[in-house]
């Protein structure tokens, strides 16, 4: 699997704060400051660099950084994040990256970071005065650290790496593989949640052209999917070894099918069920479809058969 390196540096700990969750998002990953001592760059396949931005300028030890190891990094995708007052100049903080990465930086964000005047010296804060008065703003201490922005950054090169870097196995045999998977187990977990309820609810499912179908008397999921049809689907074999790994995270949407309908009764024969039987009981069977979006494939086999052991697929395509 692809490894991500995060490599920062920071003076008041906002950079590293913000490489800190951005490595867990992107794991496997290792974050380091730019000094640390014996790392091989050729270990990683994704490289993420941190910087704070003073007096106008990204840290010129990430730049240092960089040019000694610009050989190595200009055959790998790299990234960069900011901190500084106003994430709106980052256009002109990241042109020196540009410049040396060229193609290899694949994207670049900023973000407002933090300033705590307790933790300035009286040079700094001169400094900060000056700043902000160029930029006709209010000199204040402030923390604009948005931890929502950290995460849509740290979504978005996940998912850019996934497709630049991924050994991908071609789309109709990656269909294959997942509908064998789906048809081959019988239980799930569906995760559902609204607000601060999260349920992960094991359940039997059928798998049907691109569908999941689930038969429920009814229970707390209700609680979220009422509310929230958003989903994740799990299938998954029991651990053997990291040479035998089988694992499928699907995000999908729910429905409930109307129990008067066709397609309800469609549903039941697929699950080898009679209609009549059902309507007899004494409570309703409900039967949730969910429509499948995207799976995320970690399946071993791949590996032997030359490809990347992670592979996404797209339901919808
Ligand atoms: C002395 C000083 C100079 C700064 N100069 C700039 C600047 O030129 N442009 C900017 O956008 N932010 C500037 N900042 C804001 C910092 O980039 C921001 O506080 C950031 O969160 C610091 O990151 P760190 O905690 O990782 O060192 C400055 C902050 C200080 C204290």
């Amino acid at each position: 699997m692809q490894r991500t390196l995060v490599v920062y540096n920071s003076r008041f700990g906002t950079t590293y704060e913000i490489a800190k969750k951005i490595g867990l998002i992107l794991g496997p990953s290792k974050v380091i400051k730019y000094d640390e001592k014996n790392i091989d760059i050729n270990e990683y396949d994704f490289i993420v660099f941190g910087t704070p931005v003073y007096n106008g300028s990204i840290d010129e030890n990430i730049i240092k950084f960089i040019l000694k190891n610009i050989n190595q990094l200009k055959v790998k995708k790299c990234a960069a994040f900011c901190c500084c007052i106003k994430d709106k100049d980052k256009e002109k903080y990241f042109k020196p990256l540009k410049e040396i990465l060229g193609e290899s930086l694949i994207f670049f964000e900023g973000f407002t970071g933090r300033i705590k005047e307790e933790e300035l010296t009286v040079n700094d804060l001169n400094e900060i005065r000056l700043l902000f008065h160029q930029n006709n703003l209010k000199l204040e201490c402030f923390d604009n650290i948005k931890i929502d922005e950290i995460i849509d950054f740290a979504l978005k090169l996940k998912h850019m790496k996934e497709d630049l870097l991924t050994n991908k196995i071609p789309e109709a045999k990656l269909k294959f593989y997942v509908e064998e998977f789906l048809n081959c187990h019988s239980t799930c977990t569906l995760s559902t949640a609204s607000n601060k309820r999260v349920r992960g609810t094991p359940i039997e499912y059928n798998y049907k052209n691109n569908y999941i179908y689930l038969l429920t008397e009814g229970g707390e999921k209700f609680c979220n999917l009422l509310k929230n049809c958003s989903v994740s689907v799990s299938v998954y074999d029991n651990f053997q070894g990291m040479g035998k790994l089988a694992g499928m995270q699907i995000q999908g949407e729910a429905f409930l099918i109307d129990e008067k309908s066709r397609e309800y009764k469609d549903v039941l024969n697929l699950r080898g069920i009679n209609y009549e039987n059902i309507i007899k009981l004494p409570i309703t069977m409900n039967i949730i479809k969910i429509k499948l979006l995207k799976a995320e494939f970690i399946y071993s086999k791949f590996k032997s058969l030359g490809y990347d052991s992670k592979q996404i697929y797209y339901f919808t395509r």
